[in-house]
This record gives C-alpha cells, structure tokens and sequence, in this order.
C-alpha cells in the first residue's frame, strides 16, 4: 500500500538506497534533534520507523527552521535521499544506509516540552492521562496495529465461512453475566433505565431463532466488576453463534479460527487438536479451572493418608466430604531460601489460605530424619510414607501442603503452583491451547444458600430431562466449555437451553420465581415457544488474545483507552459529574453517601 497523500511521499523507515538521488517528502515528529558544529540532524520518525535528515547551514532556510526545531515538533520535510559512506552506515536503523538532506523543513507544529520521554516507559497514571503521546511509543503502536490484524484476520476467516456480522443494542435490558450492571436513565421514560449489555448474549440466541444459521460480532461489553490486570469496565469479545451444531462443532470450527489467527498474525502454529481437559481434573491437578500447562508441577491428594492422623488442621478436612488436603512436590525446591517458603505464606493468605505447611527432603534415604519441616511431628510414619511415596518425592524436594474446603485449597494451591513455577523459573516458553469441558452445572453458594450457575443461565445441562435435574442439581453437568491458552481464559461458551420448560426449570433452580423470570426474560421464554432450533456458541476477549499475542502482562496495553483500576480515565476525567439540570432532565437524584447516612 502506498503511503502517499497530497502531503507526503513516503514513511520516513520505508526509505532506503533504492530510492538514492530521489527526492522525498517525509512527515514526522522530531525524535533528537543534534547540532554538529554547523550541522543539524534530526531524526525523524513516524509509526513506520526513523530516518536521518541532514540540514546544511548553506540551506539558510532550511537551517534556521531546523534550528528552531525542539523534541516531538511535527514536521513536514522535503529532502533528497542520499547513500551515507561505509563508515557512517547504522545497521540499528532499517534505513541506517541512508539520510536524507533536507530541501524544506517545515514546522506544521511545535510541541510544549513533554512529561515524559517516549523513549522511556512512564509509570501507568501519567501513560493513561497523556495517552496521546504513550501511544506515540513503539511498544504502543506495535501493539495497537497487531491487534487490528488480529481483528481483520478473525473477520476474513468468518466472512469466508457465511458467518453473518450483526449488531445488537447497546441500550438495552440486563444480561447476566455475573457482574453489576452500567445503566442508562431514559429521558423519555422517566424512572425507567437501560442496561448496558454485559454481553450479547440474549440476542445472538434470538438471531439463531429468528434463522441466521451463523453470526458474529465484535462486541463491546459492559461489566461493572473489580477490575484487574486482566479485566476492564468496557472490553470487547469475538461473539459467536451457530444454529444445529453440537460441541464438537463448534470447538473445531473455533480452534481452527484460533489457529488461523495465531498463525497469521504472529507466525505461531498451535496444535491440532487443542487438547482437552474436564474441569473435575482441572481442579484436581492444577487447583485452577484455567491451569497453565506450561507449568509442570502438579498437585496430589494426601487425605487418605492423614484421616487417622491427630493432626487436626490435616485430618478435619480429610474427613469431610467437602474437604480437601492436597501437596505440591517443588523438585529441587530445597533452592528456595527459608524465607522464600516462609513469604509463600501471607501469599496463599490472600487466596483463603489458613496456613502453609511444607516438608523439605533433605535426604530421603534417612527417612524422618532426614526431612525438615514445622508438621512431620504432627504426622506417624505410615501417613508420612504414603505422603512421600505418592508425591514421588526426591531428596532436594520441597512439599507444600493445603488443607480446608475443597474449592479453597485448589485455589490458593493453584495459586501457589503458579508462583513457584515462576520464582523457580520452570514456566516452558511454549503455547499451551486447552479446551475445558464437563462443568458442574451448578455451584451451591452456601452464603446465599441457593444455586448459582458457573456458566451463564441459558447453558444447556447434560441431562434434558426436568424432572431429574431438578432432582439432582448438584450432579448435573453442563454443556459449557472454556478455550484457555497459557492458563488465561481466551473464551468460553456453550450449548443452549433451546427448550421454554428446560429454560424455565433452570430459572427456578437459581431461584428465579417465574414472575421475576417473566419480568427479566419473558422475550426469551416466548421466543423458545416459538420453533427454537438447538444452538450454541462462544465468545472470546479480544482484548486477552491480542495481549497474549503481544506477550504483554494486562489487558491496558492493547486498548487504546483503558480506564484505571478505579475505572476512571484519566485522559477525559470521565467519570464526571453532570448539572443539576441534564439531571431534573432525566428525573435523576443524586443522594451523598454521607447525607444519606446521617
Ligand atoms: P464470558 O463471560 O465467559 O462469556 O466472557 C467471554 C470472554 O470474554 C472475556 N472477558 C473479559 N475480558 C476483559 N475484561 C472483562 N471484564 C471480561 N469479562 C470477560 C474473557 C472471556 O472468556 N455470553 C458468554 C459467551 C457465550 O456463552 O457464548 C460470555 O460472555 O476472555
Ligand atoms: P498450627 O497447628 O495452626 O500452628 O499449624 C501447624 C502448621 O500447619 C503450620 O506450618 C501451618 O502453616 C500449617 N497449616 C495450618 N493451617 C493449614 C492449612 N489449612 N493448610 C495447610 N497448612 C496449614
């Protein structure tokens, strides 16, 4: 693609010797500017790279508005391309075999001294409130541009395949997701508000039964949620639906899509197929829903060996079917310093943890003797035996070991298992894609005592029939599944409900009463009734795939706006206030906290 316009011919890193003798018109900012006795350079850089444009003092013109020039001015230059002498070639610069000695130098602007330099990384505050000039930077605008690659790549592939683009509302009703909602006041209505949709969920099932066979957006969705390293307010999703597919369509039609654009935009060839993985192994294995396969280091369940024992923080969660006591064998985690294994503590804390305890194999041969470690006092030999031989320890081992409430210990494990994968640097630099299926249905949220979903309430069970799901919730499981990549979940989705009295069931179970699930989604159960086909699909973060792609740590580095972690933004100040007036306007009272209070 030419980069001409009626202002410049070419892109300052795209010009080399080829084009020697020719002359060039070049738009940019002024990325140094150096004074050599007589001699000006300044190097001038736009998105696609650098070059070097000389000013000779014999161009007067030329050189007093070079001289003039100051960091980040933006400049229009004409100049002719000149090859530079052997010696003075820069093999650094792509088009270090050339400079360009200027006709012209125009100043189409100049810049206020900058707080900060694009050389340098700033911290995040200053990056988000002078965004215009972050983006500036190289790892930006690297960044940025691979993530539209990535966009029309997933477009090329859908749109060859008769996938239809459509768009659902953004003023719209709730759809649950499992966060708060943003809503929307209506003037016209007053009292009444919109949601802004967490996803859109609700209306790509609709498409399905209003007969589009396929469809696809590129979503934005609305999720007011803590917010981390891996989460926004507002994120984007790849959505997707199909109608009269089963799992396993779906799943090879995404994987295919996936490793198309993996390959496409940065070259990588994932395997074929992704593996897969139930979730009940998941949870066994890696403490984690999303395990990250390149970490080897898994866990085992010790409780038979300690139900027995008096050591009650062991044997009290060994013997409640609730309960879990699980070990992670570190090899050669005898490296780790004692203050390393003691800081891994007030770690797991912050994931529910009650303690840490651990055993160090110092020599293995000698038996308990050989061990060191706060609990193998607590333990007799035939639990300590079987807790060796199980975890397959070594001499130069390390074991942690959890014990509490099923979901808790795999948490704080899993998360333990991570960290020390990291500080022990036994992460495998390598693309590890994993489908998880075979979910629990349902989650018993015992602080509200009812059912929660762990999927969203429109995926399908396993078992079809009502009346014995509604017998044995608990058991059932559902036709969910989750794409994760490098222990980040890409995607998730599922077959649907396709069915009113199934859909109504299900509502039931979560404690949905049937007037609340008419007010909610009362267009979604008169749909079903009319003719639904099955169906099903997925969503992917567009926002997580290009960041995994870019190799970065958070989702801020490839959105061009993110907000902070207060989800605000620093560049526009939103969130803001309004007048009062747009306020009455919108029949919107604002009650303080405090007033309200007292
Ligand atoms: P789910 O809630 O799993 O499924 O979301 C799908 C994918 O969207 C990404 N994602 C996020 N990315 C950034 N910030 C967030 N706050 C955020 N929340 C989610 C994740 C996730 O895997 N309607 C269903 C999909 C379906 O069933 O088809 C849904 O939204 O990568
Ligand atoms: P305590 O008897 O509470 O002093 O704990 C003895 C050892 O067991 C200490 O090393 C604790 O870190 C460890 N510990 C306590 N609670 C747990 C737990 N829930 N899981 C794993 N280890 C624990």
């Amino acid at each position: 693609m030419s980069a001409e316009t009626s202002f410049r011919t070419h892109l300052c890193g795209r010009v080399d010797e080829t084009q020697a003798g020719n002359t060039v018109v070049l738009c940019g900012w002024a990325n140094t500017r150096r004074d050599h006795g007589g001699v000006i350079f300044i190097d001038l850089r736009d998105h696609s790279g650098i070059v070097q444009v000389v000013i000779e003092p014999d161009n007067a013109a030329a050189f007093a508005a070079a001289d003039r020039v100051r960091y980040e001015y933006c400049l229009r230059i004409e100049g002719t391309v000149r090859a530079r002498p052997a010696t003075q070639v820069n093999e650094r610069l792509a088009t270090g075999r050339i400079e360009v000695v200027a006709a012209t130098v125009e100043v189409l602007n100049a810049s206020a001294p900058l707080p900060f330099m694009l050389d340098e990384t700033p911290n995040e505050e200053a990056r988000l409130r002078w965004r215009y000039l972050d983006i500036r930077r190289t790892p930006m605008q690297k960044q940025l541009r691979l993530r539209t690659r990535l966009v029309q790549e997933i477009r090329r592939y859908l749109d060859a395949q008769d996938f239809q683009d459509i768009e659902t509302p953004i003023l719209t009703k709730a759809t649950p997701e499992g966060a708060r909602d943003y809503l929307v006041p209506s003037r016209v209505n007053p009292g009444q508000f919109y949601a802004l949709p967490q996803s859109p969920q609700l209306f790509k099932q609709i498409l399905m039964m209003a007969g589009m066979d396929r469809y696809y957006q590129i979503a934005r969705c609305f999720r007011d949620e803590d917010l981390r390293a891996d989460r926004q307010p507002e994120f984007t999703q790849l959505d997707i639906e199909m109608a009269f597919i089963r799992e396993q369509d779906i799943q090879e039609r995404v994987e295919d899509l996936v490793r198309h654009v993996f390959r496409a935009v940065i070259g990588v060839e994932l395997a074929n197929p992704f593996p897969r993985m139930a979730y009940a192994e998941a949870m066994r294995r890696y403490g984690s829903d999303k395990p990250d396969l390149r970490n080897p280091l898994e866990l085992v369940d010790v409780a038979e060996f300690v139900k027995q024992s008096g050591f009650k923080v062991f044997a009290g969660p060994a013997n409640d079917p609730g309960g879990r006591v699980a070990a992670l064998r570190v090899p050669n985690g005898a490296t780790l310093t004692r203050k390393q294994i003691d800081d891994y503590g007030p770690y797991v804390a912050r994931y529910g943890a009650k303690g840490l305890a651990w055993i160090r194999v110092d020599d293995l041969a000698k038996g308990r003797e050989g061990l060191t470690s706060p609990i193998v006092k607590f333990l007799d030999d035939a639990a300590l035996d079987g807790i060796l031989r199980t975890s397959a320890a070594q001499t130069g081992d390390v074991i942690f070991f959890g014990a509490g409430p099923y979901k808790t210990v795999s948490d704080f494990m899993g998360a333990l298992r991570l960290a020390v994968g990291r500080d022990l640097k036994l992460v495998e630099d390598a693309w590890r894609p994993l489908w998880v299926t075979d979910f629990p249905m349902f989650e018993f949220d015992h602080g509200e005592n009812r059912w929660v979903s762990l999927h969203h309430p429109f995926t399908a069970p396993t078992i079809e029939d009502v009346a014995e799901l509604m017998a044995n919730p608990g058991d059932a499981l559902s036709r969910g599944y989750d794409c994760v990549l490098n222990g980040v979940e890409m995607g998730g989705g599922s077959i649907r409900i396709h069915r009113p009295e199934l859909q109504s069931a299900v509502f039931r179970l979560l404690g949905i009463e049937e007037e609340e699930a008419h007010a909610k989604f009362g267009f979604l159960l008169e749909a079903l009734r009319y003719g639904c086909p099955p169906h099903g699909g997925i969503a992917f973060g567009i926002d997580r795939m290009a960041t995994l792609m870019c190799g970065v740590d958070s989702i801020r580095e490839v959105i061009a706006f993110p907000k902070t972690a207060s989800a605000q933004c620093p560049l526009t100040d939103a969130p803001s206030g309004v007048p009062e007036r747009q306020l009455q306007e919108l029949s919107v009272r604002v009650v303080r906290k405090e007033a309200a209070k007292g």
